[in-house]
């Protein structure tokens, strides 16, 4: 039987995260067809951001709410552990994970902002360019957020190809 809980914070976060990707892809896939449904996904995406940053202010330092800033600590324990060789450290939380979603964070507010200025004052050239280049950084952040569970895959695949030829030997 499913038992239900309170949602913690990170479920939160989650579920915001998921609202802010269905906004964002509404807004991107309607920007030529459909100027109603494009603009309600675009203040959508916008209110969204709002609410993000209005939490992350009253959260401060507080996990999961607190903005991804960079920590130096974590780039140099991240660099040390690379340098000495142990690669094992890209199949968990690398610290380009937060710095992507903190870029995309940054660029969407440019993205919606610039969106309300091809609304009311026909500003539509950076609006365009800043919305066609933000799909790049999204997909960067797909790639780098997929890439430790797919090492992890990787991985445990090929343990579990290894462990019969292992049971077989005398
Ligand atoms: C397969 C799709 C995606 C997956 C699996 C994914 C996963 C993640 C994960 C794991 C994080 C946390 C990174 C960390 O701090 O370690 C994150 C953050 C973030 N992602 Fe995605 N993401 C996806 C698609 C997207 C898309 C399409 C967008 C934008 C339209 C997006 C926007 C963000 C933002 C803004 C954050 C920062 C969240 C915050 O701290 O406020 N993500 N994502
Ligand atoms: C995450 C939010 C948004 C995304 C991803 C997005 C994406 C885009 C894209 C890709 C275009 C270019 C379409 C083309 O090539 O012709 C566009 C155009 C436009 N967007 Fe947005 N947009 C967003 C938010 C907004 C908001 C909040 C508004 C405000 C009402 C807005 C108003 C417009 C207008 C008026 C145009 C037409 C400009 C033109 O005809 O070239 N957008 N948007």
């Amino acid at each position: 039987m499913t038992r239900l809980r309170i949602p913690t914070a990170f479920d939160l976060l989650l579920f915001w995260h998921g609202l802010f990707v269905g906004a964002y892809t509404v807004a991107y896939l309607t920007a030529e067809g459909a100027p109603a449904l494009h603009e309600f996904s675009g203040y959508a995406a916008l209110a969204l951001l709002a609410v993000r940053l209005i939490i992350a202010r009253l959260a401060g330092q507080r996990a999961p709410w607190a903005l991804p800033l960079p920590r130096a600590a974590q780039w140099k324990n991240f660099a040390r552990q690379l340098l000495s060789g142990r690669l094992g450290v890209l199949r968990g939380r690398t610290p380009f994970a937060p710095l992507s979603g903190l870029l995309i964070l940054g660029v969407m507010v440019l993205v919606s902002l610039s969106g309300l200025a091809a609304d009311w004052w026909k500003w539509e050239d950076l609006h365009d360019g800043l919305a066609e280049g933000s799909l790049a950084l999204v997909l960067i952040h797909i790639a780098i957020v997929s890439f430790a569970p797919l090492l992890r895959r990787l991985a445990a695949a090929r343990s579990e190809d290894a462990a019969p030829s292992r049971l077989q030997t005398p």
